[in-house]
Protein backbone atom coordinates (compact mmCIF):
# COMPACT_ATOMS: atom_id res chain seq x y z
CA UNK A 1 0.00 0.00 0.00
CA UNK A 2 1.27 2.96 -1.01
CA UNK A 3 1.93 6.12 1.90
CA UNK A 4 0.81 9.36 1.84
CA UNK A 5 3.57 11.31 4.00
CA UNK A 6 3.49 14.93 5.34
CA UNK A 7 6.55 16.50 6.07
CA UNK A 8 7.59 17.31 9.98
CA UNK A 9 11.19 19.20 9.40
CA UNK A 10 11.09 22.30 10.90
CA UNK A 11 13.39 24.15 8.00
CA UNK A 12 10.23 23.05 5.79
CA UNK A 13 7.89 23.96 7.78
CA UNK A 14 9.43 27.48 7.86
CA UNK A 15 9.69 27.98 4.87
CA UNK A 16 5.86 27.18 3.82
CA UNK A 17 5.23 29.85 6.51
CA UNK A 18 6.96 32.36 4.07
CA UNK A 19 5.20 31.63 1.01
CA UNK A 20 1.93 31.54 2.75
CA UNK A 21 2.63 35.36 3.63
CA UNK A 22 0.77 37.28 1.02
CA UNK A 23 3.54 40.23 1.71
CA UNK A 24 6.40 37.49 0.46
CA UNK A 25 6.98 38.90 -3.30
CA UNK A 26 7.67 36.89 -6.63
CA UNK A 27 11.54 36.46 -6.11
CA UNK A 28 11.21 35.35 -2.39
CA UNK A 29 8.41 33.15 -3.49
CA UNK A 30 10.43 31.15 -6.17
CA UNK A 31 13.82 31.16 -4.35
CA UNK A 32 11.76 29.22 -1.38
CA UNK A 33 9.36 26.95 -3.58
CA UNK A 34 13.25 25.90 -5.24
CA UNK A 35 14.48 25.31 -1.21
CA UNK A 36 11.28 23.70 -0.34
CA UNK A 37 11.69 21.22 -3.59
CA UNK A 38 15.16 20.11 -2.27
CA UNK A 39 14.53 19.33 1.18
CA UNK A 40 11.14 17.58 0.46
CA UNK A 41 13.41 15.34 -2.12
CA UNK A 42 15.57 14.36 0.44
CA UNK A 43 12.43 13.25 1.83
CA UNK A 44 10.83 11.26 -0.79
CA UNK A 45 14.28 9.83 -1.95
CA UNK A 46 15.14 8.14 1.30
CA UNK A 47 14.09 4.84 0.15
CA UNK A 48 16.63 4.48 -2.81
CA UNK A 49 18.47 1.36 -3.04
CA UNK A 50 22.09 1.53 -2.98
CA UNK A 51 24.84 -1.06 -3.21
CA UNK A 52 28.33 -1.28 -1.82
CA UNK A 53 31.31 -0.55 -4.30
CA UNK A 54 34.92 -1.10 -3.58
CA UNK A 55 37.28 1.98 -4.27
CA UNK A 56 40.33 3.87 -3.20
CA UNK A 57 40.93 6.81 -0.64
CA UNK A 58 43.66 8.65 -1.40
CA UNK A 59 44.78 6.34 2.65
CA UNK A 60 43.71 2.69 1.03
CA UNK A 61 40.96 0.91 -0.07
CA UNK A 62 37.40 0.67 1.45
CA UNK A 63 33.96 -0.13 0.36
CA UNK A 64 31.01 2.80 -0.06
CA UNK A 65 28.05 2.92 -0.54
CA UNK A 66 26.20 4.54 -4.25
CA UNK A 67 22.69 4.56 -5.09
CA UNK A 68 22.50 1.36 -7.15
CA UNK A 69 22.05 3.08 -10.43
CA UNK A 70 18.26 3.45 -10.18
CA UNK A 71 17.01 5.76 -13.21
CA UNK A 72 14.72 9.01 -11.79
CA UNK A 73 12.69 11.42 -14.02
CA UNK A 74 11.29 14.87 -12.51
CA UNK A 75 8.14 15.49 -14.43
CA UNK A 76 6.62 18.93 -13.42
CA UNK A 77 3.14 20.03 -14.22
CA UNK A 78 3.29 23.32 -15.73
CA UNK A 79 3.21 25.65 -15.25
CA UNK A 80 4.05 25.97 -11.27
CA UNK A 81 5.12 22.44 -11.07
CA UNK A 82 8.76 24.16 -13.36
CA UNK A 83 9.23 26.08 -9.57
CA UNK A 84 10.14 22.82 -8.10
CA UNK A 85 12.51 21.31 -10.83
CA UNK A 86 15.72 23.37 -9.96
CA UNK A 87 15.18 22.45 -5.98
CA UNK A 88 15.03 18.45 -7.12
CA UNK A 89 17.72 18.84 -9.56
CA UNK A 90 19.88 19.94 -7.47
CA UNK A 91 19.66 16.97 -5.03
CA UNK A 92 19.25 14.55 -8.06
CA UNK A 93 21.22 15.72 -10.98
CA UNK A 94 21.29 13.08 -13.32
CA UNK A 95 17.76 12.60 -13.60
CA UNK A 96 15.72 13.64 -16.73
CA UNK A 97 12.96 15.88 -16.93
CA UNK A 98 9.11 15.42 -18.77
CA UNK A 99 6.87 18.24 -18.88
CA UNK A 100 3.14 17.65 -18.57
CA UNK A 101 0.80 21.07 -19.32
CA UNK A 102 -2.42 21.37 -18.14
CA UNK A 103 -4.38 24.02 -16.44
CA UNK A 104 -7.86 24.32 -14.76
CA UNK A 105 -10.59 25.74 -16.32
CA UNK A 106 -11.95 28.66 -14.61
CA UNK A 107 -15.25 27.75 -14.29
CA UNK A 108 -15.37 23.79 -14.01
CA UNK A 109 -12.04 23.90 -12.53
CA UNK A 110 -11.67 20.37 -14.88
CA UNK A 111 -7.67 20.25 -16.16
CA UNK A 112 -7.41 21.11 -20.09
CA UNK A 113 -4.05 19.15 -20.93
CA UNK A 114 -1.94 21.27 -23.71
CA UNK A 115 1.44 19.70 -23.50
CA UNK A 116 3.16 16.27 -23.07
CA UNK A 117 6.76 15.30 -23.23
CA UNK A 118 8.66 12.90 -21.10
CA UNK A 119 11.76 10.79 -21.36
CA UNK A 120 11.68 7.88 -23.76
CA UNK A 121 12.19 5.66 -21.52
CA UNK A 122 9.91 6.79 -18.53
CA UNK A 123 9.02 2.67 -18.34
CA UNK A 124 12.43 2.26 -16.33
CA UNK A 125 12.70 5.38 -14.17
CA UNK A 126 10.99 5.96 -10.95
CA UNK A 127 8.81 9.56 -11.46
CA UNK A 128 8.86 12.29 -9.27
CA UNK A 129 5.91 14.46 -10.15
CA UNK A 130 5.88 17.65 -8.77
CA UNK A 131 3.42 20.40 -8.64
CA UNK A 132 3.20 23.02 -5.51
CA UNK A 133 -0.42 22.53 -5.26
CA UNK A 134 -2.83 19.49 -4.73
CA UNK A 135 -6.11 21.17 -4.41
CA UNK A 136 -9.22 19.15 -6.43
CA UNK A 137 -7.00 16.68 -7.35
CA UNK A 138 -7.81 17.06 -10.72
CA UNK A 139 -4.39 17.92 -12.57
CA UNK A 140 -2.13 15.32 -10.21
CA UNK A 141 -4.73 12.51 -11.34
CA UNK A 142 -4.38 13.50 -14.98
CA UNK A 143 -1.26 13.62 -15.21
CA UNK A 144 -0.25 10.78 -13.31
CA UNK A 145 -2.89 8.78 -15.84
CA UNK A 146 -1.32 10.14 -18.61
CA UNK A 147 2.09 8.95 -17.33
CA UNK A 148 0.69 5.72 -16.70
CA UNK A 149 -0.59 5.13 -19.96
CA UNK A 150 3.17 5.82 -21.33
CA UNK A 151 4.38 3.26 -19.16
CA UNK A 152 5.58 4.99 -16.38
CA UNK A 153 4.67 2.28 -13.30
CA UNK A 154 6.51 3.86 -10.28
CA UNK A 155 5.18 7.10 -9.40
CA UNK A 156 5.82 9.37 -6.63
CA UNK A 157 3.63 12.51 -6.10
CA UNK A 158 5.30 15.60 -4.34
CA UNK A 159 3.06 18.62 -3.41
CA UNK A 160 3.60 21.51 -1.37
CA UNK A 161 0.12 22.21 -0.03
CA UNK A 162 -2.17 19.76 -0.10
CA UNK A 163 -6.24 19.59 0.46
CA UNK A 164 -7.97 16.66 1.80
CA UNK A 165 -10.68 16.94 -1.11
CA UNK A 166 -7.22 16.18 -3.46
CA UNK A 167 -5.64 13.97 -1.33
CA UNK A 168 -8.70 11.61 -1.28
CA UNK A 169 -9.12 11.93 -4.90
CA UNK A 170 -5.65 11.10 -6.02
CA UNK A 171 -5.29 8.59 -3.51
CA UNK A 172 -8.56 6.53 -4.60
CA UNK A 173 -7.86 6.84 -8.37
CA UNK A 174 -4.22 6.15 -7.73
CA UNK A 175 -3.53 3.88 -4.68
CA UNK A 176 -0.43 2.65 -5.96
CA UNK A 177 1.33 6.08 -5.75
CA UNK A 178 2.76 7.63 -2.37
CA UNK A 179 2.08 11.13 -2.13
CA UNK A 180 4.71 13.43 -0.15
CA UNK A 181 2.81 16.48 1.21
CA UNK A 182 4.51 20.11 2.80
CA UNK A 183 1.59 20.77 4.70
CA UNK A 184 -1.71 19.60 4.93
CA UNK A 185 -4.81 22.25 4.78
CA UNK A 186 -8.01 22.52 5.70
CA UNK A 187 -10.00 22.67 2.73
CA UNK A 188 -11.19 24.04 -0.68
CA UNK A 189 -13.39 27.27 -1.09
CA UNK A 190 -16.28 27.70 -3.66
CA UNK A 191 -13.45 28.60 -6.31
CA UNK A 192 -11.78 25.38 -5.62
CA UNK A 193 -8.51 27.45 -3.94
CA UNK A 194 -6.63 25.81 -1.06
CA UNK A 195 -7.51 27.42 2.57
CA UNK A 196 -5.60 28.75 3.61
CA UNK A 197 -3.76 28.40 1.12
CA UNK A 198 -1.06 30.54 -0.65
CA UNK A 199 -3.00 31.64 -3.47
CA UNK A 200 -2.35 30.72 -7.27
CA UNK A 201 1.44 29.47 -7.02
CA UNK A 202 1.86 29.79 -10.93
CA UNK A 203 0.85 33.86 -10.40
CA UNK A 204 2.88 34.02 -7.68
CA UNK A 205 6.25 32.19 -9.06
CA UNK A 206 6.27 33.93 -12.06
CA UNK A 207 4.57 37.13 -11.80
CA UNK A 208 2.08 37.39 -13.52
CA UNK A 209 -0.85 38.89 -11.35
C1 LIG B 1 -2.67 24.95 -10.36
C2 LIG B 1 -1.64 24.12 -9.65
C3 LIG B 1 -2.06 22.72 -10.00
C4 LIG B 1 -3.56 22.83 -10.07
C5 LIG B 1 -4.12 22.24 -8.81
O1 LIG B 1 -2.37 25.09 -11.68
O2 LIG B 1 -0.31 24.41 -10.02
O3 LIG B 1 -1.55 22.27 -11.25
O4 LIG B 1 -3.87 24.22 -10.12
O5 LIG B 1 -5.49 22.23 -8.85
P1 LIG B 1 -6.35 20.90 -8.93
O6 LIG B 1 -5.78 19.97 -7.90
O7 LIG B 1 -7.73 21.36 -8.57
O8 LIG B 1 -6.27 20.36 -10.32
P2 LIG B 1 -3.25 26.00 -12.67
O9 LIG B 1 -4.34 25.18 -13.28
O10 LIG B 1 -3.68 27.25 -11.94
O11 LIG B 1 -2.25 26.33 -13.82
P3 LIG B 1 -0.88 27.14 -13.78
O12 LIG B 1 0.11 26.31 -13.02
O13 LIG B 1 -0.54 27.24 -15.22
O14 LIG B 1 -1.12 28.47 -13.13
N1 LIG C 1 -4.09 26.18 -7.72
C1 LIG C 1 -3.38 27.11 -7.02
O1 LIG C 1 -2.39 27.64 -7.53
N2 LIG C 1 -3.78 27.42 -5.79
C2 LIG C 1 -4.85 26.84 -5.20
O2 LIG C 1 -5.16 27.17 -4.04
C3 LIG C 1 -5.57 25.89 -5.94
C4 LIG C 1 -5.17 25.57 -7.19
Amino acid sequence: MAQTIIMTHPLIKHKIGIIRRKETGNRDFRALVSEIASLMCYEATKDLPLEKVAIETPIGKTEVEELSGKKLAIVPILRAGLGMVDGMLNMIPAAKVGHVGLYRDESTHEPIEYYFKIPEDISQREVFVVDPMLATGGSAVDAITMLKKRGANKIIFMCIIAAPEGVAKLRSMHPDVDIYIGALDEKLNDDKYIVPGLGDAGDRIFGTK
